[in-house]
This record gives structure tokens, sequence and C-alpha cells, in this order.
């Protein structure tokens, strides 16, 4: 993305009470992010609002911002000084940051930035619209100008629940869902727990109530969000002795369940999970992944460190030889699943031996996808008071010798398919080769071939005729 530039409008003037204002709104961070700017986006339709793909026309900007390395905090300060001259030639403007770094910063936001209006936190962001009212009210109600104080909404009582019917569905072919909010664990590097909170999962019948109106919309393939998905459930209540009761502890719901559900959905072609956690990894969910066809034969499991004196500082629950018990049971139920990890590199303490044990695991479990991050220190998390010891050069060799073992297993991977036949899910045409289109195969991989434009949105067979470390091409299979 690269910085706005973002001029006075034509038109100067400010909007009549009784024009309708525009927002627009910029998304960083990860899937949640975009699920969540989604929502916001509906919530700003059914309350009057519209929304504007050019922000140069928006009365309402907002950036929904992440927190996890300090990186993609400065990133948000960049763009939102890029807007102060527009905010001096237009004080009418509103600008807010909502999201991650806006729970972790709350006031700092208006001390660093002095031009921001509005700062809301991860859980009230179905107040939004409610949040921007008040900054117009407060402009309309002021004495002086100068003088108006930002609105802050970074209470964490709330729960982000939005029967979404009333809305079009803008999500795409490929829409998320998140299922849960938040993290109950505290891996000492994370900040997510900070600006997430607690978990709080949806109830099944509400989601499959929104999954059925994102199919409804167009969704074909969904993506089931949550922190530790698969710990799905655990915290809803337990059901009475007179109600059905589940297959998670003590009768609750589990994700187990909710792929069983979803199963059902008709239309929904494609189920995809982000992010499991090794320690909720169980008998009950390998059985329900073998059973759902609909479920993609990939998982995103990250093990972060094969160090087991690493994955103790950083608190992960798990030593590699559980991480490995969890691998053989799924792999024992879903013979051919793969499996993908995020690893830290540099993380307080990490000596070379302890990288080598990163490197040998990921070749040991055969990761086919791998993301890779430098250890940035995060305030108000435990490791934020340990020494930030291992130089930034050699986190950077470490983040290159892993994306290079990387390729090598995703590489290996790729290769048994060649001269299979596979089922692509076509999502687009290549933007670079008309006639090409892109997709994805059942185990997540990115695949390629020549096909009519009309089979987006659909599956086509493709025989599989070369492999890369970064997908497959190959040709389409009939013409059906
Ligand atoms: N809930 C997911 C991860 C969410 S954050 C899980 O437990 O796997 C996404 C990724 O960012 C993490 O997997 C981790 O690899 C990385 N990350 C989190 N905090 C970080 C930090 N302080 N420095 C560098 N990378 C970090
Ligand atoms: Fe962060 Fe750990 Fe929770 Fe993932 S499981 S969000 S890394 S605290
Ligand atoms: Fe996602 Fe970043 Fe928040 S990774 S959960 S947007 S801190």
């Amino acid at each position: 993305m690269t910085l706005p530039r973002v001029k006075t409008r034509s038109h100067a003037a400010a909007p009549s009470e009784s024009a309708r204002r525009s927002v627009h709104v910029v998304t960083f961070g990860c899937q949640m992010n975009k699920y969540d700017s989604l929502l916001v986006e509906g919530r700003f339709v059914t309350s009057g609002y519209d929304l504007t793909d050019r922000m140069e026309d928006a009365d309402v900007i907002l950036f929904n911002t992440c927190s996890v390395r300090d990186h993609a905090e400065e990133r948000v300060y960049s763009w939102v000084g890029a807007l102060r001259k527009a905010k001096e030639e237009r004080p009418d403007l509103v600008i807010g940051v909502m999201g991650c770094m806006a729970q972790r910063a709350e006031e700092e936001i208006f001390q660093r930035a002095t031009h921001v209006d509005l700062v809301c936190g991860t859980r009230q962001l179905q107040n939004l619209p409610s949040l921007v009212d008040e900054v117009f009210e407060r402009r309309r109600c002021a004495q002086d100008p100068t003088a108006i104080e930002g609105v802050l909404g970074t209470d964490m009582e709330g729960r982000v629940r939005v029967d979404r019917r009333g809305e079009p569905y803008a999500g795409g072919l490929v829409g998320h869902l998140a299922v849960m909010r938040g993290c109950d664990l505290n891996c000492t590097y994370c900040v997510v727990p900070t600006t997430r909170g607690r978990v709080q999962s949806h109830p099944i019948d509400d989601l499959l109530i929104e999954a059925r109106w994102m199919v409804d919309g167009g969704a074909r393939v969904v993506s089931l969000l949550g922190q530790t998905v698969n710990s799905y459930g655990e915290d809803l209540p337990k059901p009475a002795p007179c109600e059905p009761r589940f297959s998670g502890r003590q009768g609750r719901a589990s994700l187990a369940d909710l792929l069983r559900r979803l199963q059902d959905v008709e239309g929904l072609e494609r189920i995809r999970l982000i992010t499991l956690h090794p320690s909720y990894v169980t008998q009950a969910l390998a059985e329900a992944i073998r059973d759902c066809d609909k479920l993609d034969r990939f998982l995103p499991l990250p093990a972060q460190s094969g160090s087991d004196e690493q994955l103790k500082r950083m608190k992960r629950g798990y030593t590699t030889d559980l991480y490995r018990a969890r691998v053989d049971l799924l792999r024992a139920e879903v013979p051919d699943i793969e499996l993908g990890s995020d690893w830290i590199v540099g993380f307080p303490g990490e000596t070379d031996d302890d990288f080598e044990a990163s490197l040998a695991f990921l070749h040991e479990i055969e990761f086919v996808q791998n993301y890779v991050f430098q250890y940035s220190p995060r305030p108000g998390t435990r490791a934020h008071g340990y020494a930030d010891d291992v130089a930034l050069a050699v986190k950077k060799e470490r983040n290159q010798r892993l994306l290079a073992a990387s390729e090598r297993t995703a590489l290996r991977r790729h290769e048994r398919f060649i001269g299979a036949d596979v089922d692509v899910f076509v999502e687009s045409e290549s933007p670079k080769h008309p006639g090409r289109l892109r997709g994805r195969s059942r185990h997540n991989i990115p695949v390629s071939f020549d096909g009519p434009a009309a089979l987006i949105g659909a599956t086509a067979q493709v025989r599989v005729g070369e492999a890369s470390a970064y997908g497959l091409t190959g040709v389409r299979c009939s013409e059906d």
C-alpha cells in the first residue's frame, strides 16, 4: 500500500445537515480486521451513511489497525500523519482510528496525532456510527472549535455481535466469518489478548444464520476465524439438562459440531480454518475434519519455534513432542492433511541451536506454508521485560533461512501432485494473463490454468503439469 494523497474536494463545502455523509475504511492487519471492516461498513450503511472507495471523497476516514508488531503501528501513524494537511484544509473531515492499535494505545493516539477525532477499540465496533455522530455533535455544540475533545470508545465490556441480514453481503466469493473473538492464552510475546480481550464464542445458530446470509450474497468459500479457532465453544454456557448436548467439554458446542452443521449449508462449497492451536487438537476434531468434505485439507497450526526451551519462554503451552502427538492424531484420521506454521525468529534468548531446532522442525513436519516474523517487543506483554538480545542482522538472517527452507518443503509437497487431477476452486482471472484462471486446490495450494472467466466461483478439475514452491500449473481436464 502506498501512502494516501488526499486533496481538498472541489465542492469544499461541509455537507448540509440533511446530506448523506460518506465513509472510507482503510484496513491493516489480519483477516479478523478484514472481517471487522466489512462489519463496520455494514453498520454505517444501515445508519444512513454512504460508503466510498475514494478517500478524497470521504467525510469520515477510518483506519482499522494492527498492533502485533511495532512496524504495524508505525505504518498507521504514517498514514494518519499524511492526512494532517487535508484536515487543515477541510476541518469538517472526521478521522478515526479503530481496532487493535486503538484498543492498545487509547488516548496516546490523540496525543501523537492531534488531528484524530475518534479512537474506537475492538469491542465497540458495532457502535462506531454513534461514535462518529458524537464527533459531529461535539463540533456543533462547541464554543471553541479548537478545543473539542476526541471521542474515545474503548470499553472492553461490550459484545460485538451483529445480525447482518439487513445489509448486502460485500465479502466476495471467499468470505470471512469470525466464529469467536479474543484469546484466553497468554503467549509472552503477544499483544492480542490485550487488544482483543478474553474469548467470546458466538452461538452456533447465529453463525449458521450468518453463513447462510454470506452464501445467499455470493460467498462460496467461508474461512472460519478465531485466534485459537479450535477452542471454539469452550466459553459458551453449558446446556441445561433438557437441552441437546454437543460434543465439546461438558456438552458445550465445539468446532467439530460447527463443522458438521456448516457441512449442510447448501451452496457453500468450501470451508477453511484460521488459526488452530496445538493444545486444542482433539480426537473429536480430527474425526470431524475427516468427515467434513467441504473442509480444506490444509490447517494453519503455528508452531512458532522448534525449541522446547523457547516454547517454554514463549508460554505456548506445548512441547515439540506434544505438537508431534497432535500432528500424528490429525494425520491418522486425515493422512493427506497439509500443515502451515507461523514462526518467530529472534525471540529473546534464541541461540543458534534453538534456531537450528526450528529449521529441523520445519523439515520434520514438512510445513507447506510458513510465515516468518522477526520478534518485535510489544508494550504490555510479559516478554517486553525480557532483553531483546538477538541482533537485528541475526533476526534477518534467520528469517531468510527459514523462508528458504520453507520454499524447499513447499516444492517437495507440491511435486507430489504432478500428474494428478485436482479440484480447483476458481477465484479470479490472472490480472497479467487474460484467459488464465487462478484458484486453490483442496490442499489450499494456488493453481493456475487456462480457462473461461465463466468458471470463476466454480470448481474445475485440473491435471497438474508443473509445480513450484509457490503453486501448481496445469490444464483443465474436461470442458464440463
Ligand atoms: N493466534 C495465532 C496468532 C495470531 S498473531 C496463534 O496463536 O498462532 C499472528 C502471528 O504474529 C503469530 O503467529 C506470531 O507468529 C506473530 N507474532 C505475534 N506477536 C509477535 C511479536 N511480538 N513479534 C513478532 N511476531 C509476532
Ligand atoms: Fe497471541 Fe498466543 Fe493468543 Fe495466538 S494464542 S493470539 S499468539 S496469545
Ligand atoms: Fe489481527 Fe493485528 Fe489485531 S494480527 S488481531 S489486527 S493485533
